[in-house]
């Protein structure tokens, strides 16, 4: 059952790889490049991602040093941009992905960028990884827990891999919001494999990590899922709507920014619609 449900994952992020034009392989990857790309919010005509990537990019910024002395582990990597980008940066990087679609385009991307001796991306399974016991001072990972979660030994791996003191940082979608949960139903259907992260599910799952920090990002803003499709145009056709495009949708965006930035309050996790993880070994 667990097999059959891997190559199902594998086959649809294929897909996904296959489909979209990865801008990773059109120009040379750079931090600054990446960070670009990734971080423009939809007013400012980037995706509904853009400011939560911003999030965590200027997180890691500010935690994973450049510096050619640390390991870092970018996990479920997918085509690899975050890796390569931190390569760039001068960290010695590896990468691994259930997709051999994505592995094949980050390795065509890292000779291309010319980071092809700083980094290295083979294909495997987040349940036995082919890395040695305490490898790494960083494994890094954006929105992956809420796939792999779901598969058993997951956490026993990635404890084992991380150097003792080490840091496992992921950046997800969080679920235990009732509000958001609620605005899914309409917007979003489960795409295959996602598990709705909520605190406790992460809690379980960091239980063997010495120090387990979760941080919650926007509240009001995650109604923009209700204009998900609209504005995304990588994403397939299904449940696009146009809500996404009209003015009154983004001025919308910006007061529930508005409303987040003079509410948001680190404590209130539990209302997030972002986590920032970090596990420390
Ligand atoms: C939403 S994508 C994120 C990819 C990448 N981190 C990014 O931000 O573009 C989730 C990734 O997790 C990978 N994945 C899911 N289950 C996995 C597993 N058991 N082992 C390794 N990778 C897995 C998928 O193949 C996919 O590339």
């Amino acid at each position: 059952m667990m097999n059959e449900q891997l190559e199902r994952e594998r086959i649809e992020h294929n897909e996904i790889y296959d489909r979209q034009q990865s801008w990773i392989l059109a120009e040379a990857v750079t931090w600054e490049r990446y960070y670009q790309h990734m971080s423009r919010p939809p007013h400012e005509g980037g995706t509904l991602y853009g400011l939560d990537h911003q999030i965590f990019l200027d997180y890691l910024q500010r935690t994973v040093k450049a510096s050619a002395d640390l390991r870092v582990l970018d996990y479920g990597c997918g085509t690899g941009a975050l890796g390569l980008a931190l390569a760039e940066r001068g960290l010695r990087v590896s990468g691994f992905d259930l997709s051999d679609r994505g592995i094949e385009i980050a390795q065509r991307a890292a000779v291309q960028s010319g980071l092809a001796e700083r980094c290295h991306f083979v294909v495997a399974n987040a349940q036995d990884l082919p890395f040695a016991d305490n490898s790494f001072d960083f494994v890094v990972a954006k929105a992956v827990l809420h796939h792999t979660i779901k598969y058993p030994g997951t956490e026993r791996e990635l404890y084992r891999i991380l150097k003792p003191g080490g840091k496992a940082i992921f950046f997800e979608g969080a679920a235990s919001n009732p509000l958001i949960s609620l605005a899914r139903r309409f917007t979003i259907e489960e795409e295959l494999g996602d598990v709705p992260l909520t605190i406790e599910g992460i809690q379980t799952f960091a239980e063997s990590f010495s120090n387990v920090n979760i941080r919650g990002y926007f509240f009001c803003y995650m109604l923009k899922r209700l204009g998900y499709y609209a504005s995304d145009e990588s994403l397939p056709d299904r449940g696009r709507n146009r809500l996404g495009k009209t003015a009154l949708f983004r001025t919308l965006l910006r007061l529930a920014l508005a409303i987040d930035r003079a509410l948001v309050n680190e404590k209130r996790t539990a209302w997030a619609g972002r986590y920032l993880i970090e596990l420390t070994k």
